[in-house]
């Protein structure tokens, strides 16, 4: 089987097993009783029950639950299979669409940094009683008007999409002074899409630069959606070349450590070639309508 085709079947795994997560092709994962895995993959995290005992303490794992826990597991995985460091690739759970309900599910299994793309969507899960406790972070990851910036200023900690200079302006000005700067990665279109958002790679250097100016924003990194592929090496290539900005702007002397690539088809792809946090939605969430 190709590793394409592993990848994909992550998601095909939870449809044709009624939810149960099947660990779909990743074989040395060790906890199944196959093979052992390497000594990274195996050393026991915040989610250290295997996915197939499906108790916890005596209650049942959630779906939700023993689904996180199958995507942790297979992160850990990667990060060995593609010699990177344990704990280098971080989940963020894409809840875009989903209810409130199945983000408290998550949160209360591990899962902390949640994803949105659309503010009236993301209000009425921050303002959800569930969800008020401390100990979720939010990022906002689709495109944002300048007109809508408030939100996110005030209630997000990480913005991915920066892709304007009057966004960027608007959200310094509104970051409250008693929370820390705004975390944010530039959105690069690698593939030159007019439908997509983000800067022509060529533009970066410069947009990174002008960011200086804005003492309430931290920026952490680059951000990209790439054409879809289906085949590994060619998924790869535009996540190479996001990874190479990225270091382009370290040598000219700026402090990014963030790469936030992949998705749930890609995530392989994406992890081989540095993501620092993996955006993640249908893996765990299902499909959305
Ligand atoms: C910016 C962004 N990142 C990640 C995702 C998650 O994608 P998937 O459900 O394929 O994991 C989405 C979903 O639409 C998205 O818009």
């Amino acid at each position: 089987m190709s590793r394409s085709r592993t990848r994909i079947s992550i998601v095909q795994g939870y449809r044709a097993t009624n939810g149960r997560p099947k660990r779909a092709g990743l074989p040395n994962l060790g906890a199944a009783g196959t093979e052992p895995a390497p000594e990274s993959a195996r050393t026991p995290g915040p989610f250290s029950p295997s996915w197939h005992h499906p108790t916890l303490s005596g209650l049942t794992m959630s779906e939700i639950a023993s689904r996180l826990h199958a995507l942790n597991q297979q992160i850990a995985e990667l990060e060995a299979r593609h010699d990177r460091p344990r704990g280098s690739v971080k989940l963020l759970a894409v809840s875009k669409t989903k209810p409130a309900s199945m983000v408290a599910e998550a949160h209360a299994a591990g899962q902390t940094a949640f994803g949105e793309n659309h503010l009236q969507d993301a209000l009425g899960k921050l303002d959800d009683p569930r969800l008020t406790a401390a100990g979720l972070e939010w990022h906002f990851i689709g495109p944002l008007q300048s007109n809508k910036t408030r939100l996110v200023a005030e209630r997000f900690q990480w913005l991915h999409s920066l892709d304007r200079l009057k966004v960027a302006r608007r959200l310094d000005e509104q970051r409250p002074e008693h929370l820390a700067p705004l975390d944010v990665c530039i959105q690069v279109n690698l593939s030159g899409e007019a439908s997509k958002s983000g800067l022509a790679p060529e533009e970066v250097p410069d947009f990174a630069g002008a960011l200086q100016a804005f003492p309430r924003l931290r920026l952490r990194g680059l951000m990209s959606i790439p054409a879809p592929e289906t085949d590994l090496d060619a998924q790869r290539t535009p996540f190479r070349r996001l990874r190479e900005m990225l270091e382009e702007l370290r040598r000219a002397g700026s402090d990014v450590d963030t790469l936030s690539m992949g998705m749930t088809a890609d995530m392989e792809a994406a992890i081989a070639e540095g993501a620092t946090w993996v955006r993640i939605g249908t893996a765990l969430f299902g499909h959305r309508d």
